[in-house]
C-alpha cells in the first residue's frame, strides 16, 4: 500500500515467472523431488509469532474485543488519517473512509462450515448521509465511507534472524480473501518499526516515507483478478519524498475471491513473494537502497517490521469509481483466516 505519493506504480506484470519445474523440497531429514512451483527454500519453520483468529473471548478479558481480536497483539488505526498530519487526510493518498474499530467494520466470526474456526473480517460500510469520523488527535471529520486498520506496531514486528552478512529467512504465510467490489483497497503490508507513534513514515532511516522502506505482501483492487506484491524504498535524505522507487510483482489468481495463500519469504539478501506456494516476485541485495543510508547495502530492508491489515475505499490506486450500493449491502469484505510468521532455520 503506497504510504504516499502521487505516481501511479509501474504494473511491470509477472517478473521472473517460474515454469514447471523440478524441485528438491527438503525438511531436516529428507529432500523429496517434486513436480511443483514451490517456495525454494530449504530448512525447517519453527513458528514464530501468529494469530489464528480463533472466536470468541474468554470471560473477563478485556483485551480481547469484537469477537476475538486480541489488543496484545493487534491496535487499530482510527480515523481519516489526520490524527498522523495535516499531510496525512486519506492516509496520505487520498482514502475515503474512516478507520473505526467498531465490529461493524472489524471483527473477528466463525467460518459458516466450521464454527470453531475463526477469521478475521474487515467489513466496509457505505453511509450516505455522512458518519462521524472519530480522530483520536484531531477534531472529528464527516466521511461516507467507515472501514479499518489493524496493526501489530509496538507489539510485535519482524525481520530475517541473524546479521546482514549471514541471515536465516523469515517467512510470513497470510490466508486471504479479498471482495470483488469496485473502490475496495485491501491490503497485508509492513512498515518499520520502532517508528514514530505520530508519523506513519518514520523510521530508524529517517521521517518520512520511503526512506524506511515498505513491503507490501498483498494488496488487491476493485474486481481485478490479479494482486500485487511490492517493495517500496529509495528517497533522498533531504527530501524524503523524492526518489522513491518500488518493485511490483503480479499474481493472477484463479479465483480472486476465494481463499489465496501469500507468503513473503525475506533474508538479508533477498526477498520473495509468493501465492499458494509459487514465486511470483523476488527482489535481491543490489536491487534496493535508502537515502537514509546510502553506504548500507541491506538498508532498509534490515531492520523489524510490522504487520497491517487494512481495508482503503477509494484512494489513489483503486481510484474513485465505488460501488456504493455493494459496499452498503456489506458486500466489501476482506477476511484473513491467520497469520503465520516462521522462521527458516
Ligand atoms: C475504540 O476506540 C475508542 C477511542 O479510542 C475507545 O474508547 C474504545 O474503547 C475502542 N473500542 C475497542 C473495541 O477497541
Ligand atoms: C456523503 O455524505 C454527505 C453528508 O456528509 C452527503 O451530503 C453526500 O451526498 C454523501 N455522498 C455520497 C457520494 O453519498
Ligand atoms: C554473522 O554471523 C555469523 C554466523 O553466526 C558469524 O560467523 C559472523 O562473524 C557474523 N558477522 C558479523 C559481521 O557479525
Ligand atoms: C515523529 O514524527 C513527527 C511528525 O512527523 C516529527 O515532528 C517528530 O520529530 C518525530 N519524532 C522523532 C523522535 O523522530
Ligand atoms: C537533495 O540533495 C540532492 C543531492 O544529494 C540534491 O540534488 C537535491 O536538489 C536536494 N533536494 C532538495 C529538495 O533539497
Ligand atoms: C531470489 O533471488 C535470489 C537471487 O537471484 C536467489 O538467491 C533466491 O533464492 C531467490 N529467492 C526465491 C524465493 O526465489
Amino acid at each position: 500500500m503506497r504510504l504516499i505519493g502521487s505516481s501511479m506504480a509501474t504494473d511491470r506484470g509477472l517478473r521472473r515467472p517460474t515454469g514447471r519445474s523440478l524441485v528438491a523440497v527438503c525438511t531436516r531429514a529428507v529432500c523429496l523431488l517434486i513436480i511443483a512451483h514451490v517456495i525454494p527454500i530449504s530448512g525447517k519453520q519453527v513458528l514464530r509469532w501468529s494469530d489464528e483468529f480463533r472466536t470468541g473471548c474468554k470471560a473477563g478479558d478485556n483485551l480481547c474485543v469484537n469477537g476475538g481480536i486480541n489488543l496484545r497483539k493487534w491496535g487499530f488505526e482510527l480515523g481519516d488519517g489526520t490524527s498522523y498530519g495535516p499531510d496525512l487526510v486519506g492516509w496520505g493518498n487520498w482514502q475515503r473512509q474512516c478507520h473505526t474499530n467498531a465490529s461493524e467494520n472489524v471483527r473477528v466470526e466463525p467460518f459458516p462450515s466450521n464454527p470453531f474456526d475463526g477469521m478475521l473480517v474487515i467489513q466496509a460500510g457505505y453511509h450516505a448521509s455522512g458518519h462521524a469520523c472519530f480522530n483520536e488527535k484531531a477534531s472529528t471529520t464527516t466521511t461516507n465511507y467507515t472501514s479499518a486498520r489493524l496493526t501489530t506496531r509496538d507489539k510485535a514486528a519482524f525481520r530475517w534472524r541473524g546479521n546482514a552478512t549471514k541471515s536465516t529467512p523469515l517467512r510470513i504465510d497470510i490466508r486471504a480473501q479479498v471482495p470483488l467490489v469496485m473502490g475496495t483497497w485491501p491490503a497485508a503490508w509492513m512498515l518499520p518499526d520502532p517508528g514514530n507513534a505520530s508519523c506513519l513514515g518514520c523510521g530508524p532511516y529517517g521521517n518520512g516515507w520511503c526512506l524506511g522502506g515498505e513491503i507490501d505482501i498483498f494488496e488487491h483492487t476493485n474486481a481485478d483478478r490479479f494482486f500485487i506484491s511490492n517493495a517500496h524504498f529509495g528517497g533522498l535524505a533531504n527530501a524524503s519524498w523524492l526518489e522513491c522507487k518500488d518493485d511490483v510483482g503480479k499474481f493472477r489468481a484463479q479465483k480472486a475471491d476465494g481463499w489465496n495463500v501469500f507468503s513473503l519469504l525475506w533474508d538479508s539478501k533477498s526477498i520473495s513473494f509468493s501465492a499458494n506456494g509459487k514465486v511470483f516476485s523476488n527482489i535481491s541485495l543490489g536491487e534496493w537502497q535508502t537515502g537514509g543510508a546510502p553506504d548500507n547495502p541491506y538498508a532498509p530492508f534490515d531492520v523489524d517490521f510490522y504487520s497491517i491489515f487494512d481495508m482503503a475505499v477509494g484512494g489513489l490506486y483503486p481510484g474513485f469509481d465505488i460501488d456504493n450500493a455493494a459496499v452498503g449491502a456489506g458486500a466489501a469484505r476482506f477476511a484473513i483466516d491467520y497469520i503465520r510468521v516462521y522462521d527458516i532455520v
